[in-house]
């Protein structure tokens, strides 16, 4: 850990499976990761955001086998490729700082140690399968489990399946993982483990199938050729594999582990608070500090899923809005634990009535004030007025009040709160007329203030808002002439940071207005 930091963070984002082309659904719980780990970096925290796709599988096999191509093949082309996993994570400003993939050697190779590990000591033994498996989802269950006989996640077709299998002894570790739910913060929103415990836990946790032999496109069970490992292992302990568990190519497992939060979507919940500290149990690790179950982003009700075919291309949104916008807008919109239905329509009016009305008006009206009265650089008089006292206050306790709801994956609050601060700014600038104020010569010293208010006003929010829209951010701090030293998280709460005689540049319009009934007519 470097001397300055805070501490070390280390933050994930669930790894993808490369079936197909990502959606704005997968791209929203990476999206609200980042904003997260850009937060916790400028808080002072040394970062770890790991992310990566989770590239084994039946679904893979088959996919690739109708390509034409080999599962390698077709994994690479949707990772690498044009347009694939790792241009999207670029357009969309991930700040990743380590990709994972698990047909990566090391992470196969550690896979194949740990299941082995667990062989060794009682956990993984040899049984025989029986029971329902849902092919797209990749899951196993039992009768008890399915939903008016169909699978219980994504509601479609289950098959018989018997076949000679490892087991893994979930139900050993049923009572610790219970009370790991019930009587610690491991688990939120605190609305999921209810779900967890009723559903799972206590119609009894039975042991898990780990291995499979019906098809080849995952980590052999190198102990017994024909078998390989069940997919949900191998993609959980990527979080481990990672930072080098069970592997020499990366050594920051002491300083990053255990994780201090899993960011996951509420349908793989149950894997990462029943399964996978159950598997940590077993082999003597420590668990993860956190898991937090986000919502999902819904189009008209149902979920965005690209076997439905209703897909939304992030590309396009992002090529049309902007990517700070459309980052904006996934996590204003709704609180992040909850579902929220998209729509282009509260994009755009979301895009119109926050960013540019609000934010971009107040950023543009305010340079143009300075350039206007003073040629872009404010005289150090000033002239203080009660009226400034409310916005003062405001501006320099809102670290305080958005730190405390980013700690607890607010993001839309603290948004919120930024903006309360933003709209009482735009209002200062009704109250105290600088147009009125610049036809008197006596009153320079009173307009030098109000604007220099409103540029620090500007410097604080747009700090704040940094780990939501790092692109647009930095162009405005530009405007504001805002160096780096002074829009740190030390300096958001500080009033009066920008020199007295602070010389602001005039910029873009960070965000065009969108002609709304044109926009949807275009769609
Ligand atoms: N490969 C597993 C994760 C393994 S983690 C050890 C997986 N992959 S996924 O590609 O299907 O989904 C990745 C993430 O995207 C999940 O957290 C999932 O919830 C999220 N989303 C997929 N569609 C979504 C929405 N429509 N809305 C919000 N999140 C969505 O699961």
């Amino acid at each position: 850990m470097c001397e300055k930091c805070r501490g070390n963070y280390y933050i994930t984002t669930p790894i993808y499976y490369p079936s197909a082309k990502l959606h704005i659904g997968h791209a929203y719980c990476t999206v609200a990761t980042d904003t997260m780990a850009r937060f916790k970096r400028l808080q002072g925290y040394n970062v770890m955001f790991l992310t990566g796709t989770d590239e084994h599988g039946q679904k893979i096999e088959d996919k690739a086998k109708a390509a034409g191509v080999t599962p390698q093949q077709f994994v690479d082309n949707i990772v690498t490729g044009e347009r694939g996993v790792l241009d999207l994570w670029k357009l969309m400003n991930i700040s990743y700082d380590r990709f994972i993939r698990t047909t990566d050697d090391y992470h196969v190779a550690a896979i194949q140690r740990i299941f082995k590990k667990m062989h060794d000591n009682g956990d993984i033994y040899k049984g025989v399968y029986k029971g329902k498996y849902c092919k797209p989802c990749e899951s196993f269950w039992t009768e008890s489990q399915l939903k008016d006989g169909k699978c219980p996640d994504c509601g479609r077709e289950v098959q018989d399946a018997e076949e000679e299998a490892y087991f893994f002894r979930l139900s050993k570790y049923a009572d610790r993982v219970q009370d790991l739910l019930e009587n610690t913060d491991f688990l939120e929103p605190r609305s999921r483990v209810n779900e967890m415990v009723n559903n799972f836990i206590k119609p009894g946790l039975e042991d898990l199938c780990v291995s499979r032999t019906s098809f080849t496109w995952g980590v052999p069970v190198d102990f017994d050729p024909g078998h390989v490992v069940y997919v949900w292992i191998d993609a959980l302990f990527n979080y481990m594999t990672a930072l080098g568990f069970e592997n020499d190519k990366y050594h920051d497992l002491e300083a990053f582990w255990p994780a201090d939060v899993h960011f996951v979507g509420k349908e793989i919940v149950r894997f990462h608070s029943i399964i996978w500290p159950a598997m940590l149990m077993s082999m003597g690790m420590p668990l993860p500090k956190k898991v937090f179950g986000h919502g999902w982003l819904l189009l008209g009700g149902g979920k965005m899923s690209k076997s439905k075919g209703n897909v939304v291309d992030p590309v396009v949104l992002a090529e049309r809005y902007g990517v700070d916008a459309l980052r904006y807008y996934l996590l204003r919109e709704f609180p992040l634990g909850s579902d929220g239905n998209f729509s282009n329509e509260l994009l755009i009016s979301r895009i119109n009535t926050d960013l540019a009305n609000d934010l971009g008006n107040l950023l543009s009206r305010t340079v143009a004030m300075v350039i206007k009265y003073f040629g872009g650089t404010l005289p150090a008089e000033r002239e203080h007025d009660a009226l400034d006292d409310e916005l003062i206050a405001m501006a320099s306790s809102l670290r305080e009040t958005y730190a405390g709801y980013m700690d607890n994956f607010g993001t839309q609050q603290a948004l919120i709160e930024v903006f309360k601060v933003i709209s009482r700014a735009n209002k200062y600038i009704d109250e105290t007329a600088p147009w009125v104020l610049a036809k008197d010569e006596s009153k320079r010293a009173r307009l030098a203030t109000v604007l220099y208010n409103l540029l620090e006003t500007l410097r604080i929010t747009v700090t704040l808002l940094l780990p939501f829209m790092p692109d647009s951010c930095a162009k405005a701090f530009a405007q504001i002439g805002a160096a780096a030293e002074q829009t740190t998280w030390d300096n958001a709460a500080v009033w009066g940071v920008l020199p007295a005689d602070v010389t602001v540049h005039k910029g873009e319009t960070l965000f065009p207005r969108i002609d709304m009934d044109k926009e949807l007519d275009e769609l």
